[in-house]
C-alpha cells in the first residue's frame, strides 16, 4: 500500500469510481440489514445530488479510489440546524483500507473545507444501526440531535451534528432534544416503521410543532 493522500475529487476520478467505492463499503451493512438511500445511487445521480456546491473529498492509493467523503449544501429547518449548513454525505471506506484511519482523515479534511466555505455546522444521518460511524462521529466531536423515522419509512435514523463557530454542544438542550423525539417517535411509530394510531400521529405532531423540533 503507498501512502494515501487525501485530496478534492480530480477530473480524472469518475462519478462511477465513487460510486463503485460506496458499494463495496456499504456491502457489510447491506448484509446486516443497514440499508441506507444515498448508498444506491448511481455516479451520475450522486454528482447531480451533490450539485455545484457540492465537495467530494478521496482517498487515494496511488491512482486507486479507497475512501470518499462529501458535503454537500443544504438549507436547515429543525431547531438546530436554521439556515445554510454543511451535510455530510456519501461516505465510506473499502473494506480492505479500513482501520487505518483513512475515514479520520477524510472528516479532518471534510471539515476544514467546510470551514473554507463558511459553514457554522455540519450535520449528517445515519441508519440507528450504523453504530460504529455514529461512535467515530462522536470521537470527532458530532452530538446526537434527533431521532427519527427515516423517509422510506422502513427503519429509523439518528441525526448527528457538530457546531464550528464554537457553540457548546454538550448543553443540556442537545441531549433532551434528542431524548424526546426518540421518545415521540418509539410512541408514534412501531418497529416496522408503521404509525400506531392516527391519534398517536396527531398528538407527537401536535408535541412536535409545539416544541418547534420537527
Ligand atoms: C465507517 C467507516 C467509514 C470507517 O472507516 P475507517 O477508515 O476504517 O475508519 P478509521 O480507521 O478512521 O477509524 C476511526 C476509529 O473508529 C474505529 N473503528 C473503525 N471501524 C471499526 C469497527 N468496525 N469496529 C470498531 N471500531 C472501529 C477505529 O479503531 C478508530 O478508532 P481510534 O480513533 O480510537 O483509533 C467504514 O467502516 C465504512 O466504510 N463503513 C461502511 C460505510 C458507512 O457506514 N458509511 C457511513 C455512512 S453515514
Amino acid at each position: 500500500m503507498n501512502k494515501i493522500t487525501i485530496v478534492e475529487k480530480p477530473d480524472w476520478v469518475s462519478w462511477n469510481d465513487i460510486h463503485d467505492v460506496l458499494v463495496a463499503a456499504h456491502a457489510d451493512n447491506k448484509l446486516k440489514g443497514i440499508v441506507m438511500q444515498h448508498q444506491c445511487l448511481s455516479g451520475e445521480e450522486i454528482k447531480q445530488e451533490l450539485g455545484s456546491a457540492g465537495v467530494m473529498i478521496i482517498a487515494l492509493d496511488g491512482q486507486k479510489v479507497v475512501g470518499v467523503a462529501a458535503i454537500e449544501e443544504k438549507i436547515g429547518k429543525q431547531w438546530y440546524l436554521k439556515g445554510r449548513y454543511g451535510y455530510l454525505c456519501f461516505a465510506g471506506v473499502l473494506p480492505d483500507y479500513r482501520g487505518k484511519g483513512i475515514y479520520t482523515s477524510l472528516i479532518k479534511k471534510r471539515e476544514q473545507k467546510a470551514k473554507e466555505l463558511n459553514y457554522n455546522l455540519l450535520a449528517f444521518d445515519t441508519h440507528k444501526d450504523n453504530l460504529i460511524v455514529q461512535e467515530i462521529a462522536q470521537k470527532n466531536g458530532y452530538r446526537l440531535v434527533r431521532y427519527f423515522r427515516a423517509q422510506t419509512g422502513d427503519h429509523f435514523n439518528v441525526a448527528m451534528v457538530k457546531w464550528l463557530n464554537g457553540q457548546d454542544a454538550f448543553n443540556k438542550k442537545v441531549k433532551q432534544a434528542y431524548c424526546l423525539s426518540k421518545l415521540l417517535t418509539i410512541i408514534q411509530f412501531k418497529r416496522n416503521g408503521k404509525e400506531r394510531t392516527r391519534l398517536t400521529t396527531l398528538v407527537c405532531q401536535g408535541i412536535n410543532r409545539w416544541l418547534k423540533v420537527k
